[in-house]
């Protein structure tokens, strides 16, 4: 099946499996797993996702927004699912039908939440962020024990879950500032019981607290990046046990030899030098290949490096094949991930591009089918059509 497709996405749900063990088995049994899995599980498809998370026994699933939740739950995901980002009280309805567990940071959502949930005869579970110093959501640190006394007031929802988010995880200088949040933090979850209420899951950690700094794993980390085989900056040496679950292929659909002094793609900002070979992949900026990499980027083309003439258009991006002569129309050309010896990080593109590893997995659209393999084979396939299950056949190769 990849074979009929010019670009693809290949997800490898034995090495996201093997990533979830990892990171259960540096945590020990006591904390929970909650899995980010908000952008569509940052670009690897939230569905599939989820349904190996559920394998490998994660408590929960993180979302952004109320569509992200109502998705999964359409798509059969039944573990709770925590929407991560702030929800207005429009959204209460939706919530209580989809039993998606909000961040309530207002008595406006709070009361719609707890109206709506009575009269659906529930009571609706519902995490409350404190800002130590995230300075992006969350209630004020003075202002949560009055807060979370009003939620406890009201019949219809109950408080599940306090948590807080580090700016700074990811950066050795940051590790005095988590250790700070941290204090306020217990600090505030010990006036919250001292209150006489139950503060339900403390929770605080994203994927570089889970790798620097295990005094703040608490209940239940929050691993999204990790996960998905990547740390989460830099400064943040990948594990070997950890593989990267993502590579990003195309084909090359068009062939040429250039005369001397032919302008190549928009602008015309390359002009070959010599007769020169280039080849044409299906792959643009409308896929999620980012424009920035015009002229600077590089792919891998039978284990070798080639890079980009020029600007990266929506649908195509022409390469250099100077360095191999033996390329073939239909060949597959690797964006990111592993080819024979080679391999370019998804970071690597980031850096080129000036932008985040981060943004680059969740650039990638809807328009790039997500192909699933399990033990190097495909199991699925994800695309606008929707999802196919296919019997086993290989993914690679022709
Ligand atoms: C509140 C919250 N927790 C956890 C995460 C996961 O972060 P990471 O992918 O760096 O582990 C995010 C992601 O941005 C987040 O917003």
């Amino acid at each position: 099946m990849v074979r009929d497709l010019p670009a693809w996405v290949e997800v490898d749900l034995d090495a996201f499996a093997s990533n979830l063990r990892w990171i259960r088995g540096r945590l020990g049994r006591d904390v929970r797993i909650h899995l980010v899995v908000k952008a569509d599980a940052y670009g690897h498809g939230a569905a599939a996702i989820a349904r190996v998370a559920r394998e490998e026994n994660v408590h929960s699933l993180g979302v952004a927004t109320l569509h992200e939740g109502i998705e999964l739950r359409r798509e059969g995901s039944d573990l709770p699912i925590i929407i991560l980002s702030p929800t207005l009280p429009n959204e209460a309805g939706a919530i209580v039908d989809n039993r998606l567990v909000p961040t309530v940071g207002n008595p406006e959502t709070a009361n719609a939440l707890s109206d709506l949930s009575r009269a659906a005869g529930t009571r609706t579970p519902v995490h409350v962020e404190v800002d130590t110093g995230m300075g992006r959501s969350g209630i004020a640190p003075g202002e949560a024990v009055a807060f979370c006394t009003g939620l406890d007031r009201l019949p219809g929802i109950e408080l599940a879950g306090l948590y807080t988010h580090f700016p700074k995880a990811d950066a050795p200088e940051g590790a005095p500032m988590v250790r700070r949040q941290l204090a306020d933090f217990r600090r505030i979850a010990d006036a919250v019981r001292d209150a006489g209420i139950d503060p339900g899951l403390l929770h605080a950690a994203n994927s570089a607290a889970v790798m620097l700094q295990s005094e703040s794993w608490l209940d239940m980390v929050r691993p999204g990046i990790l996960a998905y085989g990547l740390t989460p900056s830099e400064a943040v040496p990948p594990p070997p046990e950890l593989t990267p679950v993502m590579r990003f292929v195309s084909r090359i659909v068009h062939l040429r030899e250039l005369p001397p002094g032919h302008p190549v793609s928009y602008g015309g900002d390359f002009v070959s030098p010599e007769r020169m070979r280039i080849g044409t992949a299906a792959v643009g900026y409308g896929h999620g290949y980012p424009y920035a990499l015009s002229g600077r980027g590089y792919a891998l083309l039978r284990g070798r490096r080639v890079p980009i003439l020029g600007r990266v258009t929506m649908d195509t991006t022409v390469f250099d094949l100077r360095g191999v002569p033996e390329a073939r129309l239909g060949d597959e050309i690797v964006l990111f991930g592993r080819q024979g010896d080679e391999t370019i990080r998804a970071g690597d593109l980031a850096a080129l591009a000036g932008t985040l590893h981060y943004e680059v997995l969740i650039g990638i659209g809807r328009r790039v089918p997500r192909v699933y393999t399990r033990t190097g084979r495909s199991v699925g396939v994800r695309s606008l059509l929707g999802m196919e299950h296919s019997s086993p056949s290989p993914t690679t190769g022709e």
